[in-house]
């Protein structure tokens, strides 16, 4: 009897042990899977290693908090700043101190206590109409110019990219500043707050604006993309504040989850995804910046010219994130 029990035990762990061998690694993921598939793919070939990818929207950090510890999430990818502050915020993460991500990644571009790491870098560009107003010499401060009564086009103030510019410039000004200079910014306004970053530059084209905030890859996107090319030819792309601090940068990033099932092949991944050849195909895939500083831009995103970067570090945005969406309701900015 004994030795059946033995046996059934041995059986029970020898098959819990090879399925956890066998599991696929699971990415949490508000990145669209074409963005990142071909990079998972090369990472299975090299390792051996499946991934599967669970994409969502929104609600990726609520959804690991009722799974809690039976969360199959291994690694958390993020298409902004801000919800890698929340998982970090609701405790939903793992701090990783690993010499490879320390070497790819710059420290301005990783958690000082190693919760989340950076893995890719976009500006939040000012475009303007090439017909009324060319290129330009320009400032987010200007953009409450009066002289531009009218003419801008933005999406949502709430939106987290307009809320990490926003950020920025609490960091930099203080809000009562800030406060001073949303308000001007909405007086400015040439419509409601809308539509998608896209959607400004094709207003611009339509006539409805003369500037237009939106992300620099998105750029790129339109101009490989034969019906939205003629939106951007209709604007330049110019890189704000190059006389003083720099242009506002976002980020895209990782982080390890808290119940990682596997975290050393978690890692692996993170390692994988912060290396040459992956930073590589996000930066010609995405069109991003890649936050490894031997890794160029694609050619195309060269074109646009250099820049320098506004040097606050990340973090800092997450310290004037609920104080930024504090000001744009205070400012009523999308009504
Ligand atoms: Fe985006």
């Amino acid at each position: 009897m004994k030795l059946i029990q033995h046996l059934l035990l041995w059986g029970v762990m020898l098959s819990s042990f090879s399925s956890l061998a066998a599991d696929k690694l699971t990415i949490y993921s508000y990145r669209q899977p074409f963005l990142i598939d071909p990079i998972l793919a090369d990472f299975t070939k090299q390792t051996g290693i499946e991934v599967e990818v669970v994409f969502s929207k929104k609600g990726i950090a609520e959804r690991m908090s009722r799974e809690g510890r039976l969360s199959p999430a291994d690694v958390v990818l993020t298409s902004d700043f801000s919800r890698l502050m929340e998982l970090v915020d609701k405790g939903l993460v793992t701090p990783v101190n690993n010499q490879h991500l320390n070497q790819n990644i710059p420290a301005s571009f990783r958690d000082p206590d190693g919760n989340w790491f950076a893995l890719t870098q976009r500006v939040r560009n000012i475009y303007s109409s090439k017909a009324h107003l060319g290129k330009l010499d320009i400032t987010y401060e200007d953009l409450a110019d009066p002289k531009f009564k009218g003419k801008i086009c933005t999406r949502s103030g709430k939106h987290p990219y307009n809320v990490a510019l926003v950020a920025s410039m609490i960091a930099h000004h203080g809000e009562a500043k800030t406060e001073l200079w949303l308000q001007g910014v909405k007086a400015n306004l040439a419509r409601k707050p809308q539509g998608n970053d896209r959607a400004q530059v094709k207003a611009v084209k339509e006539g409805l604006c003369d500037i237009a905030l939106g992300n620099s890859y998105y750029f790129g996107k339109m101009l490989v993309d034969p019906k939205q090319k003629p939106w951007a030819d209709a604007v330049e792309i110019n890189f704000p504040n190059q006389q003083d601090r720099g242009a506002h940068v976002n980020v895209s990033g990782m982080a390890l989850a808290k119940h990682s099932p596997h975290q050393v092949e978690a890692i692996k991944l993170m390692e994988f995804l912060s290396s040459t050849p992956a930073q590589q195909a996000y930066a010609t895939m995405n069109m991003e910046y890649p936050v490894k500083a031997d890794v160029p831009a694609s050619e195309l995103v060269a074109s646009w010219g250099e820049f320098s970067a506004d040097k606050l570090p990340i973090y800092q945005l997450a310290q004037n994130h609920q104080a930024a969406v504090a000001l744009l309701d205070k400012v009523k900015f999308d009504l």
